[in-house]
């Protein structure tokens, strides 16, 4: 797309702007006692190397890039929530390092002192045979701020394995109690857990399954319980009892979600009357659920975890991306004391893992990050600013026609976009409000992250926006003053367009069941 080609506009400005404080770099003084000094000088470069251009196109690179056709800015460094291209373009990171991974900001010395002190030590083991004190604090540490009753801890890579394997301990679980025949999952069709197949196939959304369909399990899926479909909950309620009865009651092992969603549905919860029918339905029936709270894990939504607050508080938790805050790939199963007493009571065996799950190196960063997210007060602040963030966003946003609903919880906010002939049909998909909403941030110097699923038939266009707990205030009023620009323009972009555009009916095409 030509605005993406461009150099991005504007960006100038913000490079004249920089202040010494703002500037981005390491200080040798910022070196953590024992820590390698910094700045740690970046390794030599290939004769004929592309990596000092930005943006860099595929063919120019040795990468494989997601979207073969979208020029890739090249990041190189990053300090609190400005991250900066090897030209020396800075952007304000409103979406914690583009997927919500970094929590804490950019640069942190203590975590990265803290990694350095366990590489030093001992940076990896492989949990198979041996542990090793990072994995046990940390499992001590994240059991500790857990929801009530949650007692164990296995770790992982990422959020999509976390989430493979609750699914995999769920299913343990049954066999464990002699319930072999409980293998069926039930998730909300409007959902994303990671790009796995198993993950893939818990969301029931042919849009984003691609051509992988068929090596796809069917799961079973419900709609979710949104204003535009379901206000009251009731409906998903009885999509759930229609799948409960066709696969047989006591062939569910699991009800998989996410307690508050991300980029699928961003910042939405189902209403109050389908948690309490789902804890009924769990009581009645002897499943399990689960709840990825890859996202949402360790403080994004102003809780150590959202799932705590919901009236069916779940059986298994997965977490990842907060957890090691951009700083090192790790993820958790969370495990209820119920659960893991089967396989006490059992076999004494859940043997599935990667390689790295629990390695001390990674287990430390964990150990840093909730320290640091204690030390600071930030689940506090990230609840008390969220909801005040999320009025100056409406506020914002209030006189654009296209904007139906800010939501949020903490520092997960979301913006919905609907047709404004009638306030609530989905924007016809031809116009890529979404697309555009991020191209036009970008060419202001923001990230944000807008989704487009209307084929999918249960969301349209909506943007995301969670940056790290630790923004200032300046930081976020500068955010919400570029993403209000970027949608006042957007929106007045596509106003004749729209005109001509066939409305898209507000009802649901695809996904589902
Ligand atoms: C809600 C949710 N679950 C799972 C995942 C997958 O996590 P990962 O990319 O670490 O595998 C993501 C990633 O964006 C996510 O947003």
């Amino acid at each position: 797309m030509a605005s993406r080609r461009a150099r991005p506009r504007g960006l100038a400005l913000y490079r004249a702007r920089r202040t010494p404080r703002n500037r981005i770099g390491g200080r040798a003084d910022s070196a953590p006692a024992g820590a390698v000094p910094y700045p740690v000088p970046d390794p030599p470069v290939r004769e004929g190397s592309s990596v000092a251009r930005t943006p860099i196109e595929s063919e120019r690179s040795h990468v494989f890039p997601l979207e073969l056709a979208r020029p890739m800015p090249v990041v190189a460094r990053g300090e609190g929530v400005w991250i900066e291209d090897v030209a020396g373009n800075r952007y304000l990171d409103a979406m914690s390092g583009g997927s919500m991974a970094a929590t804490l900001g950019h640069g942190r010395g203590d975590i990265v002192a803290a990694a350095v002190a366990q590489a030093a030590k001992l940076a990896f083991v492989h949990n198979e045979r041996l542990t090793n004190p990072a994995q046990e604090r940390l499992a001590e540490e994240l059991t500790a701020v857990a929801p009530e009753g949650f007692t164990r801890a296995r770790f992982t890579v990422s959020g999509a394995d976390a989430n493979e394997m609750a699914l995999q301990i769920a299913r343990s679980y049954h066999v464990e109690r002699g319930e072999h025949h409980r293998w069926q999952v039930i998730s909300p069709a409007q959902a994303y857990h990671g790009p796995t197949m198993q993950t893939l196939a818990l969301t029931g959304r042919p849009g984003m399954h691609g051509p992988f369909g068929p090596y796809l399990p069917q799961h079973l899926h419900i709609p979710p319980s949104t204003w535009r479909f379901d206000p009251t909950g009731e409906a998903a309620l009885e999509a759930l009892d229609a799948a409960i009865e066709e696969a047989g009651p006591d062939t569910i092992s699991t009800y998989f979600c996410e307690a508050i969603s991300a980029a699928a549905l961003p910042a939405y919860t189902p209403p109050v009357r389908f948690w309490e029918g789902l804890a009924e339905r769990r009581e009645r029936h002897g499943f399990l659920v689960c709840f990825d709270e890859v996202v949402t894990g360790v403080g994004r939504t102003g809780e150590w975890f959202a799932g705590a607050a919901t009236a069916c508080p779940p059986d298994l938790i997965a977490t990842a991306k907060g957890l090691g805050a951009g700083y090192a790939a790790i993820g958790a199963v969370l495990v209820k004391e119920h659960v893991y007493q089967a396989f006490a009571d059992g076999s004494k065996r859940f043997t599935l893992g990667h390689t790295w799950d629990g390695a001390p190196l990674a287990c430390a960063v964990g150990i840093a990050v909730i320290d640091a997210v204690r030390r600071e007060g930030l689940i506090e602040r990230v609840r008390e600013r969220g909801a005040k963030l999320r009025q100056e966003l409406a506020d914002a946003l209030a006189d654009v026609a296209i904007v139906r609903e800010v939501r949020g919880h903490g520092y997960l906010l979301g913006v919905s976009f609907v047709d404004p002939r009638d306030g609530a049909s989905f924007l016809p998909p031809t116009l890529r409000v979404g697309g555009r909403i991020d191209a036009a941030a970008f060419d202001r110097g923001l990230i944000v992250l807008s989704t487009q699923p209307t084929r999918d038939g249960f969301a349209g266009d909506q943007t995301l926006f969670a940056p790290a707990f630790t923004a200032t205030d300046e930081d976020l009023g500068e955010m919400v003053s570029r993403f209000s620009d970027v949608v006042h323009q957007v929106a007045q972009d596509v106003e004749p367009e729209l005109e001509r555009a066939e409305p898209v009916p507000s009802t649901s095409s695809g996904g589902g069941r």
